[in-house]
């Protein structure tokens, strides 16, 4: 018989009122909003590492990896929005990348590489996905921008519900210093 295994990613993990900003920023490009199949708003957030299922006795490595990470806090700004053509999705980004998130998000990497985790070989495009089962062509849109204070990221698990998932938050990890 598998192990019991959990669905796990990495991700920075918006509060109720940004999550209700995003969700209201996109719902005020009517024309985009109405496409595709949005993501529920308590389900946003930027991933970081998707990990897939992981056998639970695997689990207490990528924890211990993560919380051996240092990074400074910083501000995310999200806008514009945009479309992936391949993966059908709508989503959220930004114009300019915060370099404490690019070092955050290579640092996680190489610390779960300890755990045998392999980071994606693309190139790391931040995003919150907003809809999906878009079909394009989409040009990139403008909202008001969002201000995300980032103090920490989150381990994340994907639970099946009824018509879709949830995720829960499995282990928060702060961001106090590189
Ligand atoms: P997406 O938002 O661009 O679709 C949980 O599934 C999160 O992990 C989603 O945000 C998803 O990104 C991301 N992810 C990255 N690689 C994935 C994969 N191979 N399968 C499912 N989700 C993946």
């Amino acid at each position: 018989m598998s192990e019991p295994s959990e669905r796990l990613f990495f991700a920075l993990w918006p509060d109720n009122s940004l999550r209700q900003a995003m969700h209201d920023r996109f719902g005020e490009i009517r024309s985009l909003a109405r496409r595709g199949r949005r993501v529920p708003r308590h389900n946003l957030h930027l991933t970081l590492h998707f990990l897939g299922n992981i056998s639970l006795s695997r689990v207490s490595c990528f924890e211990e990896c993560a919380a051996r990470v240092r990074a400074r806090p910083f501000e995310l700004v999200l806008e514009p929005g945009g479309w992936f053509q391949r993966a059908r999705v709508l989503w959220l980004g930004c114009r300019s990348v915060p370099a404490e998130l690019l070092r955050l998000q290579s640092d996680l990497g190489l610390a779960l590489s300890d755990c045998d985790y392999v980071p994606e070989a693309r190139a790391f495009h931040p995003h919150v996905t907003m809809a999906r089962k878009i079909s394009g062509p989409v040009e990139s849109f403008a909202i008001e921008a969002v201000h995300w204070p980032v103090d920490s990221f989150a381990l994340i698990v994907s639970q099946p519900v009824d018509g879709g998932v949830r995720y829960r938050v499995r282990a928060r990890y702060s961001l106090d210093g590189a």
